[in-house]
């Protein structure tokens, strides 16, 4: 199989999140990219663009190499659950669910993705810093085990779970480390809106331990997102089992340490992120030490990626159309979606890697800037970026879009949502179809005084 030389270095198969291409990529004679054995400008005309598409060899892959990892660095037992606020659909969560994973979910849309895509309600938790009633009676009915992040949770819960069957809980807090990623991608630092402050913590362990209805299993914490360094977990691992000391001395029969998500991915050559499986190793040992010093048996070990398991599988591609050479300043590519499915680049400055799908070595490039189609100067997914001379019609792939970009994609402008598509061994199949314009309008109101006379 060919690698994308143009943009793998360091090519590591078990490891998609190390790799900028869907680990499935490889050239064709006649020289264009191909991923899960379908060349991507047959799909592009077959499925519309902008489209979605996601490699399943790389998904199973980063959920196989999370899973093989964990038997292999951690004694005890283990569980990783899926964060699936970087990609909900069915589809997603039956697969992720076929590999042996849970899930991490954040609203009633996201558990009711997930209990369609057959995750079973006890292997899924579900987090939130402003969980609503209708949302925690869900949850438990469903089984779902609740993170308690704050004291409106137990509030709310109070009237919820009986004492004949008590509600399944972790308790989240803030663990007080820093990480150096984009700020607002950092939740482990003490301001933060996420999780009880450590000063709050005895007093809640202890008032949790006064209800029949609350049965708590487990702690969590979460310090960040696309994280590079392994030290914040090591260092939460410490403080985890402080905390887990203090819980079981308070009478909490604690079984499960959730350590949260956060391993980064590679979206541009320089990023450097550690493996899958380097990353397991490091919470493992950190875990295990820092149980054995403090005379702890081994909890189940949880964790929660998202990004890493997805973002690397997925790629968009893209129709160019308008070009506009602004002389001697830059010259804008303009492409048929943008910050609507891909909202990174301006929220978060987001760097991405790119090629042309039939051209995919980037050789004789030269300087564009590559534009969205919305009314806003700042919506723009590539600038500076090297690509070899191309015209309107042709298709672009950007690489590592499978995580937070469907699922922060907005209809902005009105412009429907692409859709999404699994390839695996020349099969396609269709995983979210795209929406219509007239879809858009499904859920506008005319009030009768507003219909135009004559
Ligand atoms: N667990 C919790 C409680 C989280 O809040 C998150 C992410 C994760 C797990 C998964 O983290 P990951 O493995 O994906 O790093 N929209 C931002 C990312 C926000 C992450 C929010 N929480 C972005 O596009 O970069």
């Amino acid at each position: 199989m060919l690698g994308l030389k143009a943009f793998e270095t360091n090519r590591d198969i078990y490891s998609p999140n190390r790799n900028i291409a869907p680990l499935s990529s490889e050239i064709n004679e006649s020289g264009k990219l191909v991923v899960g054995g379908c060349q991507l400008s047959e799909l592009a005309k077959k499925y519309g663009t902008p489209l979605y598409v996601f490699d399943e060899l790389s998904l199973r892959t980063a959920c196989r190499t999370y899973i093989s990892s964990l038997k292999k660095h951690y004694p005890g037992d283990s569980l990783p659950l899926y964060a699936s606020k970087a990609n909900s659909s069915i589809a997603m969560c039956a697969v992720i669910a076929s590999e042996g994973f849970g899930l991490d979910a954040v609203s009633e849309g996201e558990l009711l993705t997930a209990l369609k895509g057959g995750m079973k309600g006890e292997d899924i938790v579900f987090h939130g810093n402003n969980k609503s009633h209708n949302e925690l009676k869900f949850a438990y009915k469903n089984n779902v085990t609740i993170v308690l992040d704050n004291h409106h949770d137990i509030e709310l819960l109070k009237n919820i779970a009986s004492d004949k069957n008590p509600a399944k809980l972790m308790l989240r807090f803030t663990p007080g480390i820093e990480c150096h990623t984009h700020e607002y991608i950092r939740t482990g630092h003490l301001d933060s809106k996420f999780g009880f402050d450590p000063d709050d913590l005895k007093s809640v362990l202890e008032e949790l331990k006064t209800y029949k209805w609350a049965k708590l299993n487990g702690l969590h914490a979460h310090i960040g997102s696309q994280i590079f360094e392994v030290q914040p977990h090591v260092d939460l691992a410490g403080v985890m089992a402080d905390t887990l000391k203090i819980a079981q001395e308070i009478g909490h029969p604690i079984t499960d340490l959730n350590l949260g998500g956060g391993l980064g991915i590679k979206y541009v050559k320089e990023d450097n992120p550690p493996s899958i499986e380097e990353w397991v190793e490091v919470i493992s040992n950190a875990v295990v030490k820092a149980c054995r010093e403090r005379n702890l048996d081994l909890p189940r070990l949880m964790c929660e990626p998202g990004r890493s398991l997805v973002a690397n599988s997925g790629l968009t591609i893209y129709k160019i159309g308008a070009k506009k050479i602004v002389p001697g300043i830059r010259t804008y590519l303009s492409i048929d979606g943008g910050m609507s499915d891909n909202p990174r680049p301006i929220t978060y400055q987001s760097s991405y890697s790119a090629c042309l799908v039939d051209k995919p070595l980037n050789t004789n490039c030269e300087k564009v800037t590559v534009a969205g189609k919305h009314c806003e100067s700042g919506d723009v997914l590539l600038k500076d970026f090297f690509l070899p001379a191309c015209k309107s019609g042709d298709f672009l792939a950007v690489f590592g879009t499978g995580a937070y970009n469907y699922s922060m994609s907005s209809n902005y402008n009105r412009i429907p949502r692409p859709a999404t598509i699994m390839v695996a061994d020349g099969f396609v199949e269709l995983t979210q179809r795209r929406e219509l314009p007239e879809d858009l309008l499904q859920l506008d109101v005319l009030p009768d005084r507003f219909i135009p006379r004559n």
